[in-house]
């Protein structure tokens, strides 16, 4: 059988790897698929740009609409990132009935509702295996592997650039700026590394894993999002002494009420195994109601390692394409026709456990008085540490871990504590999961 003929967006990072992985593994991938999956066309933005791939046998050029209007490709993979002329052009395709594999969280978070519709109405596949923790295979496990359950929550450390830098600070007293440069140079941070450093593309893998966990339409706009730049390393010193690690995660957990989903930094106990989670690697911890919990981990970012995602899914398009499309696996695992309207809780709602960190006057009274104040809010204390004042100061850092509370008691509890003369600026709050099966 021929080949299947496949144009390829985007020659950077992941473009590259691809290149380089579907010309490595050619033999293995075409015994996998049926057919050889091969690579004819591509567009960069810049031609004279140092590749990390060889694009002999590849008509190169600078505009992405000839790759897609070319009449031999069947696939088009987009890596071209962003949510402007990537989605112009997997729009375009999808209107040409080809099929689509892509890379972008941005994207598939922001405008997956329109463009599946899109690609149903015209029988095609998009494929986004590689838009989420890299090269671990987290979207075919949830929408394939644990069909049989009801998903209760997932936690994820879903950003490497991320999870790297908390890394580095931990274990080698590193700079934030220091390690970023760093993740920037080995491929890892988005082009705009904010989104990496704010949580937000957390946050869209995070969506992502929420609709095919609990067939919901993709709510990125609805997703608490908070990074990891407010950190410090007395936070993370002290969370160790109690036991826990500072890990950045996403969470999304099916209430009775409806459905978290939230990015931020968050204390967990240093004994699980999603803790020890280190550097640019990822871990997305599912928890099934038939299956219990199951941990993926793998590396979340990276050339070759997404490149492994973007072939998978090439692979899959190609044993898929000759199935009536009634018969594929929808593409937010549930049938287009069956997603549910949960609501999404805003942060107000949603209840987690604390640690807290406060500078307070060192003096008789003030420890009982915010104890009293959490109190009055059912807010119930689990640990308390006080260090005594450095030399130079009359406050003391004390630190608490509460039991669970929801978000808006907590709120109204730290608005009371701030606004006490004996306590000095802002309390200090991370949130706390202990990521066992009963919550
Ligand atoms: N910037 C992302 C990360 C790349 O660091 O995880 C993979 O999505």
């Amino acid at each position: 059988m021929n080949p299947v003929k496949v144009g390829l967006l985007g020659l950077g990072t992941v473009g590259g790897g691809t290149v380089n992985v579907l010309k490595r593994n050619a033999k293995e991938i075409a015994r996998r698929a049926g057919r050889g999956i091969v690579i004819v066309q591509a567009a960069a933005r810049d031609l004279n740009k140092p590749r990390i791939c060889d694009t002999t046998g590849i008509k190169l050029g600078t505009d992405p609409n000839e790759v897609v209007n070319n009449p031999e490709v069947e696939i088009v993979i987009e890596l071209i990132g962003g949510d402007t002329l990537a989605k112009e052009m997997v729009l375009k395709a999808i209107e040409q009935g080809k099929h689509v594999v892509t890379a972008n969280k941005a994207l598939i978070a922001k405008h997956g509702n329109e463009i599946f519709a899109k690609a149903q109405a015209k029988g095609v596949i998009v494929a986004f295996e590689a838009a989420v923790a890299g090269g671990i295979p987290i979207i075919k496990a949830i929408r394939e592997g644990l069909a049989g359950n009801q998903i209760q929550w997932l936690a994820g450390i879903i950003n490497g650039t991320g999870n790297f830098i908390l890394t580095e600070m931990r274990d080698k007293g590193r700079d934030f700026d220091d390690v970023l440069q760093e993740a920037q140079a080995l491929g890892y941070a988005e082009a705009d590394p904010t989104f990496d450093v704010e949580g937000i593309d957390a946050a869209h893998k995070l969506t992502i894993l929420a609709s095919i966990a609990f067939g919901i339409p993709l709510q990125f706009n609805k997703t608490y999002t908070e990074g990891i730049t407010r950190i410090t390393r007395e936070d993370v010193t002290y969370a160790e002494a109690l036991g826990y690690r500072i890990k950045h995660l996403g969470v999304a957990r099916r209430t009775a009420k409806g459905i978290e989903l939230r990015v931020h930094p968050t204390l967990i106990p240093a004994r699980r195994l999603i803790a020890n989670v280190d550097g640019v690697k990822n871990a997305v911890l599912v928890m099934g109601d038939a299956v219990g919990p199951t941990l993926y981990y793998g590396a979340g970012a990276g050339a070759e390692p997404t490149a492994s995602a973007v072939v998978a899914d090439l692979v899959d398009v190609v044993r898929a394409m000759t199935a009536d499309p009634e018969n594929r696996v929808p593409h937010l695992a549930f049938q287009a026709d069956a997603l549910a309207n949960d609501p999404i809780l805003s942060m107000d709602e949603v209840e987690t456990a604390y640690y807290l960190r406060m500078q307070a006057l060192d003096k008789p009274g003030v420890m009982a008085r915010v104890a009293s104040i959490l109190g009055e809010q059912q807010i119930s204390i689990e640990a308390i540490i006080q260090k005594e004042p450095l030399e130079d100061s009359q406050f003391a850092n004390i630190i608490m871990l509460t039991h669970r509370v929801q978000e808006k008691q907590m709120n109204q509890a730290l608005a009371k504590i701030e606004s006490l003369d004996t306590i000095d600026g802002r309390v200090t709050r991370i949130r706390l999961e202990t990521l066992d099966s009963s919550k």
